[in-house]
């Protein structure tokens, strides 16, 4: 079939295969010119589809020859509808690395839940007998309590007050002041409950408890703090709650480890475009400003490079870098001094005549797109694409 993009508000329903295959191999040409020194070699990674989770996976098996289970939960296609983006790149990434003689395999459903923790588990114990890291890259707005049945929305709001400011719709390129109400009733809880530790910790204590940890194992979670401009809908909002929690959850998991000498860390990582940050309001605002002055001072990454750098220059370096609260950092450029005055001085100005020339609306655009294999450069959109692509080691 012929595939073009149909955006329905912060999301695309269609995904091109041809151009996620074109964004995961461009990744692993990056990942292959970059070696991990003592890097992993059997790998665990939960959100393994899409964002900083296949960057993981990638960099995981191209920068140290790593054995990688993918665990997502992606949309299969049907004849005459496409399947989610994370399909296709899980289907580019495990054809390529079959052909390069590395162990890929995948499974599709709900993490959160004891069966597909359970099948994982059986996986790991067949194929590769243990781990020596996991990647833990969710992002969802809903979780099932494997154990309760009680179903959890998360929810992105203020906590206190309304929170009034600016944001784009960047489809339109219109600039316009947006208020979200303070978040009210179990928000907050339900919040930590989809977003926070707990699942997490789970995959630690039934792995470890089964014994298929190895020793040295190492896990890490994805995290995010962000600018005083986003802080109340971000880090001091109900999400950021949540990734309190998540970040404590790495002390307790490097406590529960102590005899495998195993360690948890959180990354906090960089603001950028993935399916999960267009949903979040005033990002998108922040994001391309901060793309324009990041690229502006050669300073910008995506998704590949971030961890990238979280590998060589972090987790498999001599120096993990972590900051007072404990956490690798690997926001550092977002965060320099220079980078967040000039930001905030765009900010000042944003407006919907001028954003497109003191922000990089276009490079938002196109890296949005990009999320579900559109305008992808050196790809034929005219072309009839099979939709029905397989992912050849999905169990
Ligand atoms: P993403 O939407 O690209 O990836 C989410 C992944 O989770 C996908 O692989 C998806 O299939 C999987 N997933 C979702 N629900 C699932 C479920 N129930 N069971 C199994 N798999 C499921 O998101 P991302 O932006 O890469 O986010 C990953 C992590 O990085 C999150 O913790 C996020 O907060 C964090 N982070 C994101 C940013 C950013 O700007 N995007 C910055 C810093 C940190
Ligand atoms: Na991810």
């Amino acid at each position: 079939m012929i595939i073009e993009p149909k955006t329905r508000g912060f999301i695309c329903l269609t995904a091109h295969p041809k151009g996620c295959e074109q964004n995961v191999l461009k990744q692993i040409e990056y990942i292959k010119s970059k070696p991990t020194t003592n890097g992993p070699k059997k790998v665990l990674v939960i959100g393994a589809s899409t964002g900083f989770g296949l960057a993981s996976r990638i960099t995981s098996a191209y920068g140290s020859n790593a054995s990688t289970i993918g665990v997502f939960f992606e949309k299969p296609p049907k004849e005459g509808r496409p399947a989610s983006p994370g399909w296709y790149n899980s289907a580019a990434f495990e054809n390529q690395a079959h052909k390069d003689g590395l162990y890929a395999k995948s499974i599709n459903g709900d993490a959160f839940s004891n069966e597909i923790k359970d099948q994982t588990l059986k996986l790991i114990k067949e194929d590769l007998g243990e781990i020596d890291m996991l990647v833990y890259s969710l992002a969802s707005p809903v979780r099932t309590h494997p154990n309760t049945g009680k179903r959890y929305k998360s929810v992105l709001k203020p906590i206190g007050d309304t929170f009034t400011n600016n944001t784009v719709d960047f489809h339109t390129g219109e600039v316009k002041e947006i208020s979200i109400e303070p978040c009210s009733g179990d928000d907050i809880d339900n919040t930590i409950a989809v977003m926070g530790g707990e699942d997490w910790q789970m995959w630690i204590d039934l792995l470890k408890s089964e014994n298929v940890l190895s020793k040295d194992f190492k896990t890490v979670a994805y995290s995010y703090i962000g600018p005083s401009l986003t802080e109340a809908v971000y880090r001091k909002g109900t999400i950021g709650r949540a990734k309190d929690d998540l970040e404590a959850t790495a002390f307790k998991i490097t406590e529960s480890l102590k005899d495998i000498n195993g360690k948890g860390y959180v990354s906090v990582n960089k603001a950028l475009v993935t399916q999960a940050s267009s949903a979040i309001p005033v990002i998108p605002l922040y994001i391309s400003l901060l793309y324009k002055v990041m690229k502006e001072k050669g300073i910008h990454e995506g998704c590949i490079e971030q961890i990238e750098r979280l590998f060589n220059e972090r987790l498999y370096a001599e120096d993990l870098q972590l900051d007072e609260q404990g956490r690798i950092r690997v926001d550092d450029w977002e965060m320099r001094d220079d980078v967040q005055a000039k930001v905030l001085e765009l900010w000042q100005e944003a407006t919907t005549e001028t954003l497109p020339t003191i922000g990089d609306l276009e490079g938002y655009k196109i890296d949005f797109f990009n999320l579900f294999g559109f305008d992808v450069e050196g790809v034929d959109y005219d072309k009839d694409v099979d939709e029905m692509v397989v992912i050849p080691g999905l169990q």
